[in-house]
């Protein structure tokens, strides 16, 4: 933030918010940027799609950084920001050399492409918004109109991230509690925790529910003791690996995952773990779906068998409306859907467009207006 006083921030605000045409909450401008950059969207896709033909891992870090970003002081590009001397920005909160991390030089290529042709006119909060929208679709999830229209925010702080953002192990409550927070319900939370169908995590932050719980080898009560040891041969102490939040299906087709109907696009790059889909329900409830039986101790809230790789995907099914909320999303009572092809990933998918149509709009009221970013990492001068 170098020089800038609050007082002038708040006077920037204001001045953004009148000619920037943003108010709370924000206008739904889909089509802003047609007339101001007409390629500013075609870019954006284009080049999540190379990143995504590049590196698969890229979509995942994408719709992650989008999900950080929208919780610290709205959609405003604060997770792009680097630190300055007022401290360690948002992006030094969490676990040092996370899988997302690939995805700001993703936003630095398109900002370069973008600025190149339409200089100061497209922000970088909605390039990310953009990107991980047409990252979510390329890896066959389901689409929703991006509004535009976002500014770029002045201010980033590691603090407020470990504030608003539930960390690994949180419980149900505070899972809710963190979501009401951001005006987002219950419903939204675990329908939003089902982008962790795709992406990895690493080691350190499952070791603990590894090596050093309560259960038996201490390994964590409510980890499926199978899926454990599969973890923990990909985990061993002091590992810097990374795994998947949602393990490749190897059920079908011996050791291959196939991608299933209804997906669009790029075949080729729909690997294991990377296909956004209710597959994740279905791990964190540790039902088996094809025999309709629950995980046996799942009949008294105790959670058990689940192959939630976070222990918060777990704690998912810690109280009977996140259970009840966990086979909605699976799909376990909605008998008709179950065998539609076309509709194998109902309600989720449905529910998704909902919930990412919220949390993208987010915005903070209280944060000082806004501008649009030369640079992602860094303020205007
Ligand atoms: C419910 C609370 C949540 C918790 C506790 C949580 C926690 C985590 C953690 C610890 C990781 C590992 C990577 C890292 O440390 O950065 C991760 C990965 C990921 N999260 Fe979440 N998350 C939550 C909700 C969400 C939401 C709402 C979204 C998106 C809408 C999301 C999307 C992702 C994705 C896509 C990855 C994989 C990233 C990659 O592979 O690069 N998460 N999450």
């Amino acid at each position: 933030m170098k020089s800038v006083s609050f007082v002038s921030l708040l006077f920037l605000g204001l001045i953004a918010g009148v000619h920037g045409g943003y108010s709370y909450p924000p206008m739904p401008l889909v089509k802003f940027y047609t007339k101001e950059c007409p390629e500013a969207r075609g870019i954006v896709q284009s080049t999540v799609v190379a990143a995504i033909k590049k590196n698969v891992g890229s979509g995942a870090a994408l719709w992650n950084l989008h999900y950080h970003d929208c919780f610290v002081r709205g959609c405003d590009g604060s997770i792009l920001l680097d630190s300055s001397n007022y401290g360690p920005a948002e992006k030094e909160s969490g676990v040092p050399d996370s899988p997302k991390e690939i995805a700001y030089d993703i936003i630095d290529e398109i900002k370069y492409a973008v600025e190149t042709i339409c200089p100061r006119t497209v922000s970088c909060a909605d390039i990310l918004t953009l990107a991980a929208r047409d990252a979510i679709a390329e890896l066959g999830g389901p689409e929703w109109k991006v509004c535009s229209g976002r500014l770029d925010g002045f201010i980033s702080y590691a603090n407020e991230s470990k504030f608003y953002m539930p960390g690994p192990s949180a419980d149900y409550q505070t899972l809710v509690q963190k979501f009401a927070l951001k005006g987002l319900t219950e419903m939204d939370m675990v329908v939003l925790s089902g982008a962790h169908s795709i992406g990895k995590v690493k080691c350190s932050v499952i070791e603990s529910s590894l090596y050093n719980s309560s259960g038996p080898c201490g390994v964590d009560p409510t980890l499926d003791p199978t899926y454990a040891m599969e973890l923990k041969a990909q985990c061993p102490i002091g590992s810097s690996n990374l795994v998947f939040l949602t393990p490749p299906d190897t059920s079908v087709n011996g050791s291959s995952p196939v991608p299933y109907p209804g997906h669009r696009r790029l075949l080729a790059t729909r690997s294991a773990g990377n296909v956004p889909s209710k597959r994740y329900y279905v791990q964190v409830s540790g039902k088996n779906r094809k025999k309709g039986k629950d995980a046996k101790s799942n009949q008294n809230l105790k959670v058990r068998n689940s192959k939630g790789t976070l222990r918060s995907d777990r704690n998912l099914m810690s109280t009977k409306s996140g259970k009840a909320l966990v086979y909605r999303e699976a799909g376990f009572s909605e008998k008709d859907l179950a065998s539609a092809a076309d509709k194998e990933n109902q309600p989720f998918f449905h529910d998704l467009v909902k919930s990412m149509e919220k949390l993208s709009t987010l915005k903070d009221p209280s944060s000082p207006g806004g501008e649009v970013r030369c640079n992602c990492r860094s303020i205007n001068l």
